[in-house]
């Protein structure tokens, strides 16, 4: 079971209320980043033929402690678990995997047409130091495929995430790859591990003196320096994988060699949630920034685990706000939704205000972005923000207009108006906007 909380301190600055510590905002400039994302991510998923899931944020505690593992440090230091009024041990999820197997089997998925595909993407939870890229709250973007053992998938998945880090831009960043081998060729692993950290035990960290007893692998993951020293000649699971996980992992390599996809074998890589089986992976960015841009690997035992139907499986998340920070900094420019073409409905009077309320939304209907400021009432400030907003059209509708049934369009760059019916004018934008089109791509 994670460790109980401590308890909260009884003094409580003054001042104005601000954010959990590790949680943040997302203001508008990076949300721009994550619906691009979020786009790129979505336009892959569908076409590689995944359906979405969501499932809930809180999820019984005995779900992670099983599933990730009670010796892992996110089960171990990381989850934001408390009980519920009722009692129930419960925790905000720590991350996706485990809450859709058992979406999985609690839903009767394993009769519908295997394999399942499934994307998902929302906040995740995980108590952590906060620093750059190291969120208590961030989120993530993932894909699993629930009820195939082909190596193809594994690969398939891998050239998934490359394929929507390339439609992002991001290009400089590394494939780390390494299998974990089954059940089978893992207990002959572990005891080659134990043997040969044994002699070292009493010059290494407490955790890792615990994680020798509990779950040897974990001892890959320490950051203290003497334990990584330690390890640096450790066996290495490839040299222990049976037969079958042997194939599988040169059957992986071989794909991705075929889509030419280039990766680093790296034999240290365990990753930190103890369901992985066979195939294992992580994107990193180039610049050695200290974290992954997302992870996966093949859990061909947890939907066993969880719900005692036998269905290999393999998956992958990424962390969205480390996209971002990607994005950012490459300098992906920030695009406003320009591609809608954009108009600024301007009005003045009560009679004006009134008309563009509906005109708004015929305006809308019709396929327009409309912007406004009907809160004020003058033009010209009207006008200033129809400038500042680079929409090359405004439409004005005051008094006048409003009992003619006209309205005066804008062309903001020309500085020219013309008057015409109200009846004509999605016509008359639509006529303007086609012309643009033709004058870019002239
Ligand atoms: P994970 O490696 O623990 O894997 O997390 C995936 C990604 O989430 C990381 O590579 C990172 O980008 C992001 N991430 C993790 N912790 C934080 C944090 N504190 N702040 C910001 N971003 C973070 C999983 O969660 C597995 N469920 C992946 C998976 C899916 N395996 C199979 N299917």
């Amino acid at each position: 079971m994670p460790k109980e909380p401590k308890k909260p301190s009884s003094k409580k600055p003054q001042g104005p209320i601000q954010s959990v510590k590790g949680m943040r905002d997302i203001l508008p400039d990076e949300m721009r980043f994550l619906e691009r994302i979020r786009k790129a991510f979505l336009n892959i998923a569908v076409s590689y033929g995944f359906e979405g899931i969501e499932t809930p944020i809180l999820e019984d505690t005995d779900l992670f402690v099983r599933g990730v593992g009670k010796a892992t440090d996110v089960v171990q230091k990381q989850m934001f678990s408390f009980r519920t009024k009722g009692g129930d041990p419960v925790t905000m999820r720590p991350e996706y995997t485990a809450g859709v197997v058992r979406a999985y089997y609690e839903n009767g998925m394993f009769n519908l047409p295997q394999p399942l595909k499934l994307w998902y993407w929302g906040p995740v939870f995980r108590y952590e130091r906060p620093q750059a890229g190291r969120h208590r709250q961030f989120h993530q973007l993932g894909a699993e495929i629930i009820g195939e053992i082909n190596a193809v998938l594994d690969a398939q998945l891998i050239q998934f995430f490359t394929i929507m880090l390339k439609e992002l831009g991001i290009t400089a960043y590394t494939v780390e790859i390494n299998s974990l081998g089954c059940k089978v060729c893992r207990s002959g692993y572990r005891q080659a591990v134990v043997n040969y950290f044994r002699p070292d035990i009493r010059k290494m960290c407490p955790d890792c003196k615990r994680r020798l007893k509990e779950s040897p692998l974990r001892v890959f993951e320490c950051d203290k320096e003497k334990c990584r020293e330690i390890a640096e000649k450790a066996p290495q699971t490839v040299d222990h994988l049976c037969q079958e996980c042997h194939s599988h992992f040169k059957e992986v390599l071989e794909y991705l060699d075929e889509i030419d996809i280039p990766y680093h074998l790296n034999p240290k890589l365990v990753r930190g949630l103890d369901y992985y089986t066979k195939t294992v992976f992580e994107i990193w960015p180039e610049d050695q920034a200290g974290y992954a841009l997302g992870g996966g690997g093949r859990y061909d035992n947890l939907v066993e685990m969880l719900g005692e139907k036998m269905a290999p499986a393999v998956g992958f998340s990424a962390g969205i706000e480390r996209l971002a920070g990607e994005l950012k900094k490459i300098g992906a420019p920030i695009v406003k939704d320009k591609d809608i073409p954009t108009v600024f409905l301007a009005q003045l009077g009560e009679l004006g205000r009134k008309k563009s309320l509906k005109l708004f939304e015929e305006l809308r209907r019709a396929g327009f972005r409309v912007m406004e400021s009907f809160g004020r009432n003058s033009i010209k400030s009207q006008l200033k923000i129809a400038n500042r907003e680079e929409t090359g059209i405004a439409l004005i509708l005051g008094q006048k207009e409003a009992l003619d049934g006209t309205i005066i369009v804008r062309d903001m760059t020309a500085g020219t108006q013309e008057t015409v019916p109200l009846s004509k004018l999605i016509n008359e934008l639509q006529k303007r906007f086609a012309l643009t089109e033709t004058n870019k791509s002239a």
